[in-house]
């Protein structure tokens, strides 16, 4: 068993991962310093906790004066240098290995050299983003599945300099979220997005291809398989653009065909048709 307690939750970056992290973290009893970039994102984030939360409210999973105690657990900050008593820090930024980079650079001079720091990244190399640190044996991917606060896996990565230690203590973490770890090396798309996306892109393929309508495709694996959602539907839910970065980066690491994103994919993305963000994708939300 790890010796480490953890009580303040640093999270960088509250989109869609970052908020649900910080949701996850806040239900279960810790701290949570949320960071934004400016006052524009912190709006965004905590409205996305508030209706996070409000749902539960809604469905009598969580009373009101329950939804306000988890709210009142999170504060939220537009400067870095609040995360400094935060003993564990996940960063669920943009995609982007330069905005990371700087992210775990600048946390040098922000927390203890203990701190765990750890990544949400999704198919950038964990050991790239570490080695921005000067301590990158304490680095670590965490990788959350959306919606966060619903799905209860969290691939742990492991870089080949990540002290067992720091990978122990997250572990025991996870497992204090009520959420299953599974440990996996720094190979792009880790173990689920490896085996889901090339379904995922085949699905697109088959819609791009008019073999069948999407309603089609989406039922064929829900009735058919047992999915909760078909993978149109799901692609919707990831964000159109999140997928064509992680497809393409896989692509670019393993050179094969699966991976290729679906032409149509790159469209609706410079289209703007980013899926349930942004109203519209493979289908249209209200
Ligand atoms: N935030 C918080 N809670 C949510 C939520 C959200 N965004 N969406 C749904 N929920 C909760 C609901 O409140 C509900 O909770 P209770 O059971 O406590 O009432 C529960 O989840 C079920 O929700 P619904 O009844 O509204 O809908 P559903 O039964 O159709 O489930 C779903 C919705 C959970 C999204 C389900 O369809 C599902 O699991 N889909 C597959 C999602 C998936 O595969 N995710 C992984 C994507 S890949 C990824 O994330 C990795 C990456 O790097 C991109």
């Amino acid at each position: 068993m790890s010796e480490r307690q953890f009580s303040t939750i640093g999270v960088i970056g509250l989109g869609t991962m970052g908020a649900g992290i910080a949701e996850v973290f806040a239900r279960n009893g810790y701290d949570v310093i949320g960071v934004e970039i400016n006052d524009e994102h912190v709006v965004r984030g905590r409205e996305h906790l508030e209706h996070s939360t409000g749902r539960a409210v809604r469905r009598e999973k969580m009373t009101e004066a329950e939804q306000k105690e988890l709210l009142d657990r999170i504060t939220f900050s537009t400067d870095m240098a609040d995360l400094a008593r935060a003993d564990f820090v996940v960063e669920a930024v943009v995609e982007s290995l330069e905005i990371k980079k700087d992210i775990f650079r600048r946390l040098d001079e922000v927390v203890a050299p203990e701190t765990i720091l750890a990544t949400n990244t999704s198919s950038l190399s964990v050991t790239e983003i570490s080695t921005a640190n000067a301590h990158p044996g304490r680095v670590v991917g965490v990788h959350f599945f959306n919606p966060a606060p619903v799905q209860n896996l969290v691939e742990i990565v492991r870089t080949v300099v990540t002290e067992p230690e720091v990978l122990e203590a997250v572990k025991a973490l996870v497992h204090q979220l009520g959420k299953n770890p599974v440990v996996c090396g720094d190979k792009a798309g880790f173990i689920a997005n490896t085996l889901l996306f090339g379904y995922l892109n085949h699905a697109v393929s088959f819609y791009e291809g008019r073999y069948a309508s999407r309603e089609d495709i989406d039922a064929a694996m829900r009735f058919g398989c047992g999915y909760p959602m078909g993978p149109l539907a799901l692609l919707d839910l990831i964000g159109l653009d999140t997928a064509y970065e992680i497809l393409d980066t896989m692509y670019k690491q393993g050179r094969d065909r699966l991976h290729a994103p679906a032409p149509i994919l790159k469209q609706m993305v410079t289209a703007g048709l980013l899926g349930r963000k942004t109203g519209r994708g493979f289908y249209t939300y209200e």
